[in-house]
Order: C-alpha cells, then structure tokens, then sequence
C-alpha cells in the first residue's frame, strides 16, 4: 500500500501566515501539520509516499521536509501546477500510485486515530473505498456522510443546509485503484474543482464496495486562527513531554510539562506548562503560561503571554499587558509604546488582526 499527502492548495483562510508559507507548515506544538500525517501513516506501516505540492509553496515543503529519510519513509514530491481539486491531485498522482492501493490524508489535518485498523479493515473487507467520519456539532460546514448500519456508504453531501447525519469526513480515505477510473469519469463542480465526493459517490452509484468509519480521538481542522490555537492545546496537553535542552538562570521557574530546545536560554522567567520552546530562543523577564508554543529563534522579552503560538524568529519586547489567544508570524516585531503614546507606528501586512484594548 501507498501513501498520498495533499499539500498544495490556497491556504486562504489562515491567512496573513500562509501568504509566505505553506498552510501545512504552520506549527503545531512546534512540529508542522503535515509532519504528523507522515507520522501517524508511517507508524500504519506505509513507506512510500508521496506528497502533493504547488508551485507556490512546494519548494518549502520539500525543503522542511526532505527526502522522507527522518520519518523511515521514502517521499516523491508531485506538483499540482493548480488547485483544481482533491480528485485533480490524485488524478496527477497515478503515475506514482500505479495499481497499488493507498491511503489520500490531507495535509492539514490533524487526527488522533491510529490508521492500522482502518487499513485492515479495507484489506479485510476487499473494500474499494474506506472513508474516515467523525461526528460534529456543526455538520453544515463540511462533507457529510449517510451511512447505513452495516458502515455502507450511501451518500456524500458538501456543506449541506440540512445536515442528513452529523458525520463530517476528516480527509482521510484509503482507495482500491479503481478510484482511478471513477476520476476520470466525472467533471468539474461548479466551483472548478474536481470533487473527491463526485468521485466516491460515482463509485457509489455504481454499487462498489464503499463504507466509512468513525475515527476515534479527536480530530482538529487548523484551517484559522482559533483552530490553530485549539490544536496547539490539545496536543501540548496529550504528547508533550518536559525536556529542558536549554539554559535556565536560578532565578527562572520552570513548572509542570516544558520543553526548552538547544541553546535557549532562560533568563529570570516563570513558565507554567504545558510549553513548548523550540532552539536558540531568548527568554527574559517572561511570564509564558499554559498552551503556548514558542517556536526557534523567538526574543521574548518582559513579556506576559499565555495560550498563544509564536512562530519562527518573532521578537516580542516590553509588552506590558498580558498576551492571550495570540498567533504571531514568522519574523514579526511587536514592541509596546511608552505608557502614554502620543502615536502608535504600525507595518501591518495585509489581512492582519490587531485588538488594542
Ligand atoms: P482545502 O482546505 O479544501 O483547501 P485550501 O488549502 O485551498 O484551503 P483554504 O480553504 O484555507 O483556502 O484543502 C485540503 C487540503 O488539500 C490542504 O492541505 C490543501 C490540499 N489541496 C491540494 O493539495 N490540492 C488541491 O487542489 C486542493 C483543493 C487542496
């Protein structure tokens, strides 16, 4: 079996970060999106894989992520020169796949499941399509499924008004290469894109073998900021282990689950895990409190922040207000003004959110 990660795409709604970056990059507890789908189908005992990128951001992905070698994996990189659609992305990758059975995760999910007992099942059942389902409160936003008592497949919805079931797909399907002719059997949808749902549901109508399954875990979209936010907490709160690789002064206090990379440094701080600091970051004069993820490279200092990701190389200094709910990008510089400014100078790049309370 074969694995594909789809990491092309426009990445619109996480912007302004993934105006200069891959969606699928943005970190997660300090490790990219993407890294723990190559993880979770790794640990399900498929090597080869390949991921699909676009012109925009492939050489990044490539660049991050190598040649597959650190995960045990063998990766192909695939270029999708558009967005045409997830169907489009696995019509692309037939000359990779072949006739082999595979797995299709997208790329900027991030699910709690081991993948083994669905990939048995699929063998088991000599199944054509296996689609991974997990119950929502709010099925109106996403693909949603029918399915009968037997896990039958009997219809797939996007975004319906009236949600049939609360089961919403997570993006992660596992296909016979039949898959291959039912692609290319259906057209574009009227947003351009070639629908995976056309295809599976061509599939189903022609009476092959489709089920779906519920996931077990959670499973988190990070497609905007409080997404982000709320999976960089459920994964520092269920896989964060303390490691302090770092300098930490005697004056700092380190308290409960932190992680502090290669050459940080600590300086006269107080940080409350869950934390996670990634290498050759300063800290001084900081309170960093629980849920926050501070990636490399970051200057931190007299600072206050708590439940807020800070990515790689960001300086933040003398903010005297407590930081929350905050995502700050790649390279930013926020600098707090004397007490009474008589002015605020501002670079703020396009479509981002600034709250002066
Ligand atoms: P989506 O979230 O459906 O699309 P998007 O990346 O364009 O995101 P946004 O809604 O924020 O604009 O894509 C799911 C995953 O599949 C994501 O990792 C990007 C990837 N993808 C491709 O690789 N090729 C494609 O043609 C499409 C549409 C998505």
């Amino acid at each position: 079996m074969k694995a594909i990660i789809l990491s092309g795409g426009k990445g619109t709604r996480l912007r302004p970060l993934t105006y200069t970056g891959a969606k699928q990059l943005v970190p997660v507890a300090n490790k990219p999106i993407l890294w723990y789908g190559i993880e979770s189908i790794v640990a399900a005992g498929i090597t080869e894989i390949g991921i699909i990128i676009s012109p925009e951001t492939g050489e990044e992905v490539k660049a991050k992520t190598g040649d597959g070698e650190q995960f045990g994996a063998k990766i192909t990189y695939i270029l999708q020169d558009k967005p045409a659609g997830l169907a489009h992305a696995v019509k692309i990758a037939q000359p990779f796949l072949q006739d082999a059975p595979f797995v299709m995760y997208l790329g900027d999910n991030l699910v709690q499941s081991d993948l083994d007992l669905f990939i048995e099942q699929f063998k088991s059942s000599h199944l054509d399509a296996l689609t991974l389902l997990c119950p929502v409160a709010n099925p109106s936003a996403f693909g949603v499924a029918t399915v009968d008592e037997q896990g039958r497949l009997l219809q797939l919805i996007e975004k319906p008004k009236n949600p049939p079931s609360n089961l919403a797909l997570v993006g992660i399907y596992i296909f016979s290469p039949i898959i291959h002719h039912a692609i290319n059997s259906i057209q574009p949808s009227a947003r351009g894109e070639l629908e995976i749902t056309d295809a599976i549901q061509a599939l189903i109508d022609q009476q092959k073998a489709v089920e779906a399954r519920q996931i077990r875990g959670w499973w988190l979209d990070t497609g905007k900021k409080d997404d982000l936010l709320e999976a960089n907490r459920v994964i520092l709160d269920t896989c964060l282990q303390s490691q302090n690789q770092g300098q930490v002064d005697e004056r700092s206090q380190i308290i409960g689950r932190v992680q502090i990379g290669t050459g940080s440094t600590i300086t006269n701080c107080t940080i409350r895990g869950p934390v996670t600091i990634g290498q050759n970051c300063h800290l001084e004069n900081c309170f960093v409190g629980p849920y926050s993820s501070i990636a490399d490279q970051v200057r931190l200092v007299d600072v206050d922040l708590e439940h807020s990701v800070i990515l790689q190389g960001a300086k933040v200094e003398g903010i005297h207000h407590r930081i929350v709910d905050s995502v700050i990008g790649q390279r930013a510089y926020v600098k707090e003004a004397p007490r009474r400014p008589k002015a605020l100078r501002f670079m703020i790049g396009d479509d981002c959110q600034i709250e002066l309370n």
